[in-house]
């Protein structure tokens, strides 16, 4: 075992007065709000949109539904959570029965007062197609509909599409934290 660390980024957003347009929403696509039910898909898309990703190391919960699942139950049952900043994509094939769940987003209210972003995360087949912008617009607009004036969140610096998209919404780079993580070595 060694020690690994981690750069990451706190980065902020003043919520007063700001809108964004929202990106069409492909064909197929819908956009869920929270429901109880749904908390395994939450999980399932978490999962999917993680694993083997550079935050599956990071946070190894990530990495597996067990953790994902517990990870919502988790972040559902704090006091702060709030369900208009908590989203769930569907997607369902032309003629296809089946629905997948393909995006996921959670808000929550620190003790601090800001709005604070949880592990967004799309499905890799489905990245590209605006989702991950509508996911982070529709928990921004959550966190303005229950009052509050700032959100954050923490995004690894090497994670650039992430940092990328998190900076076209306003988002900026309040300080640079390190996460130490025990990484089993190989070899
Ligand atoms: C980050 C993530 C959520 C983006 O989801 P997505 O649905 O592909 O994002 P969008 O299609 O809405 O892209 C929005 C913008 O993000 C940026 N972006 C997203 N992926 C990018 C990439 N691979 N390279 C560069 N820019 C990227 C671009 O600015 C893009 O805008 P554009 O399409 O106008 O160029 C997705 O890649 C993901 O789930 N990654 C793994 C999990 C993760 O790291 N989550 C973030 C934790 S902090």
């Amino acid at each position: 075992m060694g020690l690994t660390y981690f750069k990451r980024y706190r980065m902020e957003i003043d919520l007063s007065g700001r809108a964004w347009n929202l990106p069409p929403l492909p064909l197929g696509y819908d956009v869920l709000p929270w429901d109880f039910d749904q908390i395994e898909h939450h999980a399932y898309a978490k999962y999917a949109s993680f694993r083997g990703e550079l935050d599956s190391n990071v946070f190894p919960c990530l990495g597996e539904f067990d953790g994902c699942l517990r990870l919502m139950h988790e972040i559902q049952s704090k006091q702060g959570f709030l369900s208009g900043a908590t989203w769930l994509v569907s997607h369902c094939e032309a003629g296809d029965l089946e629905m997948d769940f393909c995006g996921t987003v959670q808000g929550i209210r620190d003790r601090t007062g800001f709005g604070a972003i949880q592990n967004l995360g799309v499905v890799p087949e489905h990245r590209g197609l605006g989702l991950g912008r509508t996911l982070m617009i529709y928990a921004l607009r959550g966190f303005q509909a229950a009052g509050l004036s700032r959100a954050y969140l923490e995004v690894t610096s090497q994670n650039d599409g992430a940092v990328q998209l998190y900076e076209d919404l306003g988002f900026r780079r309040a300080r640079t934290v390190y996460k130490a993580v025990e990484m089993v070595e190989v070899g």
